[in-house]
């Protein structure tokens, strides 16, 4: 059965949204008794009886006003922006906003990391690649000129500096380097004691992304940042022609320019790895070889968040999902075409979250009881999968589930 108190929840007035949500579900919940189905009992929760005030009833963006957009590459668009109300955007360098984009009946959502100093301010800047097929990169580089606003969710991630280590070696590869980027705006100035070195490798010098800014910040502090160029084309590269490896960025050549960091900072410091798989693939097995252990090694990877998996497309029906929260236990009424987020708070209940979109873990929960079925990529550790736990911002109820939220 389809809630129809979802599909027009987008243009009705509130208080009619409220009140077909509960006319529906009191409808399922007879329906259901009739059909002969176990009925659970539920607790009717209004705005007053719950922590509504404190809890959302929805995933709630936040709305940046864009104040400049403009193609920085041949294929990468910069967004500069301030929050629309004017808070600060509560970033920590290396996170990730959650672009929340309208395409026509759905939206879609793509992380994308700042590319900026984290400074406390309302202010920021992201730096998209356009890929091919890619529905929001794509739109967000056809509407630069005209770009008024984006809704957002995030900050959001733990690809931030190690504050424990002093010394700190990067991997960046293409549009990886916009969160790596955002670290060294940040810390370089900050951090005179720490030693930092960059391995950047891109397609060509046209196509390096943020190459002016990062090449200043190493002019500025040549005692604390060092810069190992990679570039796949050797057209063009200027000053870089002499000393950059010219050449894709693979194992042979990271092993090689990995020999040339000083010994001292690579035994010390802690790594941070971000780019396309294969690159990213290379320098992991790079620093194995090395012996370096995986708690000194920090990885980024994004995916867009792709279709239900492994579990065919299942019909849309009432469940029930039984949510344990703050010592709580409350039964609800959700559908297998919501997210376990979105049921839980609909129904008033506090649930952590923040990328909404399967790219940071802070709304995992452990499932107990009842089948599931999430979207994926998402940023799950296998082992937490194996014991239970899933991401309910794209975890959909295959049945009736018991739920606890941490
Ligand atoms: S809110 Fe980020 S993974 Fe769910």
């Amino acid at each position: 059965m389809l809630n129809p108190a979802s599909s027009i929840r987008d243009w009705l007035p509130s208080f009619l949204v409220e009140g077909a949500r509960t006319a529906w579900r009191d409808v399922a919940h007879v329906t259901r008794g009739f059909r002969g189905e176990k009925v659970m009992t539920y607790e009717l929760r209004s705005a007053r009886e719950t922590d509504a005030g404190l809890s959302p009833r929805a995933v709630v963006t936040k709305r940046l006003r864009v104040l400049e957009a403009v193609m920085c590459t041949p294929s990468a668009v910069s967004v500069r922006f301030e929050t629309a109300d004017g808070s600060p955007l509560h970033a920590e360098a290396g996170q990730f906003l959650s672009v929340h984009w309208p395409t026509g009946v759905r939206i879609d959502k793509r992380a994308y990391s700042l590319a900026c100093r984290a400074d406390g301010s309302s202010r920021g800047r992201i730096v998209v690649k356009v890929v091919p097929g890619g529905v929001v990169s794509a739109a967000l580089a056809a509407n630069a000129g005209s770009l008024a606003h984006l809704d957002v969710t995030g900050p959001s991630g733990s690809f931030v500096l190690d504050a424990s280590a002093h010394a700190h070696v990067f991997f960046a590869g293409g549009a990886g380097i916009t969160p790596i980027a955002s670290m060294l705006l940040t810390h370089v100035p900050d951090r005179p004691k720490d030693r930092f070195v960059l391995v950047y490798g891109s397609r060509s010098l046209s196509e390096c992304i943020l190459h002016e800014e990062i090449a200043a910040l190493a002019k500025a502090y040549p005692d604390r940042l060092q810069i190992l160029w990679s570039f796949d084309d050797a057209e063009g590269l200027g000053a870089h022609a002499k000393s950059a490896h010219i050449g894709p960025l693979d194992a042979a050549a990271t092993r090689r320019l990995v020999a040339a960091i000083d010994r001292e900072v690579v035994d010390d410091a802690t790594f941070y790895v971000c780019g396309p798989a294969p690159m990213m693939a290379a320098t992991n097995a790079v620093l194995e070889e090395r012996s370096v252990p995986a708690s000194r090694v920090r990885t980024e990877r994004f995916a867009s968040p792709g279709g239900v998996v492994g579990t065919g497309v299942v019909a849309a029906k009432t469940v029930a999902l039984r949510m344990k929260a703050g010592g709580r236990t409350l039964d609800v009424l959700g559908s297998t075409k919501q997210t376990i987020l979105e049921a839980g708070l609909a129904a008033g209940i506090s649930m952590p979250y923040s990328c909404a979109m399967g790219g940071c873990a802070a709304c995992k929960v452990r499932v107990t009881a009842g089948e599931t079925q999430s979207e994926e990529p998402n940023c799950l550790d296998p082992a937490e999968a194996r014991e239970g736990y899933v991401l309910a911002c794209c975890t959909r109820p295959k049945s009736d589930v018991t739920v606890e939220v941490p």
